[in-house]
């Protein structure tokens, strides 16, 4: 396939200072949730970005010093020699495909932990930490400026002597920097506080110092808010902002611009759509000549054509669309369209990071598993004999195996019982704003396209006994889970209503099946993910007064991780859905639900007259246990495995990775006491000298 010429233009080189970008597409700085703690997992990841074509590559947030220490939440760190070892893999690795890198330096403030390094935050007030810990920052002097400028400049040579190309000056997203240009934050009465002139001297003097030290073989990248503070979405709150770029604006080598609200910047799909940040974007090249990045979920080239074109920036900044798919520049590139795995702004990536795991994607189950398991994400080995897979089930699970055994040249038949493929995404997808969810099933069906081996089976609701008539060498179910109606209290599932009243229990399931209640409604939502917020949604959308019960302090906890949660509660606020914090549906009797609070057990009714159960799920693992069931003295005549929800019920992320295991090892010996690599300090290797106190 050739190259669309319309989308030759994300394809022309670009100077940025005395390096040159071979293309438009730009990683910008994310986390991966590995860090210093797995720099070859890291490394491997980041090539394989190079590899797929991105033509700068950066680094997470990479601390300067350890008093700049965000664990749980891993971060790089640029603190020692050995640092520069462990960054220069994956420069190396970058290189290796001739990408440029770059090291995104940081320096939390308050909104840092330190509770690794155990040492005091400092920022330009004493104010309580960013993320609720119960500590306080203490203020910073000139003594502590003075550190902060050296220990900037020697990250910065460090990141030189690592082989980074670019090094940024990190002046956003509420770290120090941030808020020494905010008038409202950066009080101080002395020459870095106050006036503009004085609240931009530390990132002027940064920038300058930053070049001294390294311009003469990296660029110096500034990552910058076009606006001042979060206000309502696509409408930007200038402030200053303007005022205090111009003042900077020919300095620096290239703009990375972001903006104040993050929960927009890297919205979910269910708020955000892409290119949200264009109104915020609409002077910023109007005030320099130096290259701009800007992000917005980029996933299609013709967007990214008209950003360019119409002076919105030079590069496709991307995070997440490069986490889902590795390769979307060269498939541009290659004029492959189809094969782009969109990124469905999920952020289960960003997830991994809250929670300090790993970087996993909903969209791209080899993300993370570069090294440790040798994953490509483009490339499979073939089949390692002649044998026919049936797989029972089209959701994302049974989707993903069909298509990666298909693309290692097995016979596949992929069994579905209704009519369209994609399970659970294709109910979910369905509900509101959740279309792009659909692009888990869409970019399967599409590939599905491509594979004759593979043959699809609608309507095709599989018993024991058809699956034995198959014939096949191996038998895969992914029958996926239901909900459930009762809940779990923590040991046990327990029922909410007996009798007439039962009949009025419906689950996530009834509603997505279109089975809509009358009445006064209340959702319990146990699982605490976003299901039980849609649901409620959707029901309100129906006109339903809606009341939403759940057992935690907020909606949606999980949805913290995903950085959503707060989205989802002003939406349901603003829907004019009831919400009830810290109680648990106990009973219903077909008029009332009783809640029972969490803290001390008081009871409260709330008139309903139906209940809708969002708590657990039940896998659908009937078929898989009939035909274990049957196995006689020589076991089954095909190899039998469950896999995904239908295993055990998680998010889609964990279902597609199953899928996609599944297929990996099929065929493959894989030692059950040894499954991975293990990216950790080897202690057979000399340990550093503990510095003498
Ligand atoms: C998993 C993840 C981790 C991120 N970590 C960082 C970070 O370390 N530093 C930073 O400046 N921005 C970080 N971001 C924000 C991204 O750079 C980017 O601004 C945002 O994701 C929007 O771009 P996108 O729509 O292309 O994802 C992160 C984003 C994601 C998804
Ligand atoms: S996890 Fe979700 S949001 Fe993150 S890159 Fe993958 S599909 Fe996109």
């Amino acid at each position: 396939m050739a190259r669309d010429p319309r989308h030759d233009i994300l394809f022309e080189p670009l100077r940025i200072g005395p390096v040159t970008a071979r293309n438009r597409f730009y990683q910008v700085p994310h986390c991966t949730g590995m860090g210093w703690q797995y720099p070859r997992m890291l490394a491997a990841m980041r090539g394989m970005k190079a590899e797929g074509g991105w033509a700068v590559v950066c680094t997470e947030y990479n601390s300067i010093h350890p008093s700049s220490d965000d664990l749980p939440h891993p971060y790089a760190s640029l603190w020692d020699d050995s640092d520069v070892r462990a960054n220069a893999l994956m420069t190396e690795a970058v290189h290796d495909h001739g990408a440029l890198a770059g090291a995104e330096l940081w320096y939390g403030g308050a909104s840092a932990n330190n509770l690794y390094s155990r040492l005091p935050t400092m920022d330009i007030r004493s104010v309580p930490n960013a993320k609720g810990h119960p500590v306080q920052s203490r203020v910073m002097d000139k003594t502590d400026i003075r550190n902060l400028r050296r220990w900037h400049r020697q990250a910065a040579l460090r990141a030189r002597q690592a082989g980074f190309d670019i090094v940024y000056v990190y002046a956003t997203h509420t770290y120090l920097l941030a808020n020494f240009l905010n008038p409202r934050i950066n009080t101080r009465s002395d020459e870095y506080g106050g006036s503009l002139e004085n609240r931009t001297r530390l990132i002027r003097e940064l920038i300058e110092e930053t070049q001294d030290a390294v311009g003469d073989r990296c660029a110096v990248a500034v990552r910058f808010s076009a606006d001042a503070e979060i206000g309502e979405d696509g409408r930007p709150i200038l402030g200053d902002r303007r005022e205090m770029f111009e003042m900077l604006a020919n300095l620096p080598d290239l703009w990375d611009i972001n903006i104040a609200d993050y929960s927009l910047e890297m919205g979910v799909s269910r708020f955000v759509k892409e290119a949200a940040l264009e109104p915020y974007m609409a002077w910023v090249k109007t005030v320099t000549d130096k290259p701009v990045v800007t992000v917005g979920r980029f996933t299609s080239p013709d967007t990214m054509v008209s950003q360019i074109r119409r002076g919105i920036t030079d590069f496709i900044g991307a995070a997440r669309p490069s986490i889902a798919d590795p390769f979307l520049p060269r498939k541009i590139e290659e004029g492959d369209l189809s094969a782009i795995r969109e990124c469905i702004g999920c952020n289960v990536c960003y997830a991994s990071d809250s929670i300090g795991v790993p970087l996993r994607c909903t969209q791209n189950p080899t993300m993370g598993e570069e090294w440790r398991q040798g994953w490509h994400p483009e490339i499979i080995p073939a089949r390692t004999g002649d044998e026919r897979v049936l797989i029972v089930g089209a959701g994302p699970a049974g989707l993903e195996a069909a298509r990666a055994l298909g693309a290692r040249g097995y016979a596949v038949m992929l069994a579905e019982a209704g009519r369209e493929l994609g399970g659970r995404v294709r109910r979910e997808a369905a509900l509101p704003g959740m279309s792009e969810y659909i692009r888990v099933r869409d970019y399967r069906e599409q590939q599905l396209l491509g594979l004759p081996n593979v043959e699809v089976f609608r309507d095709s609701r599989m018993g024991a006994d058809d699956v034995f008539a198959v014939e096949a060498d191996h038998v895969a179910i992914a029958t996926g889970a239901r909900w459930r109606a009762d809940r779990f209290d923590g040991e046990t599932y327990v029922p909410v209503a007996e009798g007439a009243a039962a009949g009025r229990v419906l689950t996530a399931d009834d509603i997505m099946d279109g089975r809509l209640p009358e009445g006064p409604v209340v959702v319990f939502d146990g699982d605490g993910y976003y299901l039980g917020g849609v649901i409620a949604e959707r029901l309100r959308a129906a006109g339903l007064p809606v009341t939403l019960v759940t057992p935690a302090d907020g909606v949606s906890p999980w949805a913290s991780y995903t950085s959503e949660r707060a989205r989802i509660q002003t939406r349901l606020v603003a829907l004019g859905i009831g919400i009830e914090t810290g109680r648990v549906l106990a009973r219903f009797d077909g008029r009332a639900a009783l809640l029972e609070c969490v803290y001390g057990g008081a009871e409260r009714s709330l008139a309903a007259e139906h209940v809708v159960m969002v708590t657990a799920r039940r896998p659908a693992d009937a078929l898989f246990h009939e035909i274990a069931g049957r196995a006689g003295a020589e076991g089954l005549p095909f190899t039998l495995a469950r896999i995904g929800d239908c295993e055990a019920p998680a998010i889609i992320a964990a279902a597609v990775h199953a899928g996609h295991r599944y297929a990996r090892e099929l065929g493959r010996a894989v030692d059950p006491d040894r499954p991975l690599r293990h990216d950790r300090v080897d202690v057979a290797a000399p340990a550093p000298e503990a510095a003498a106190r």
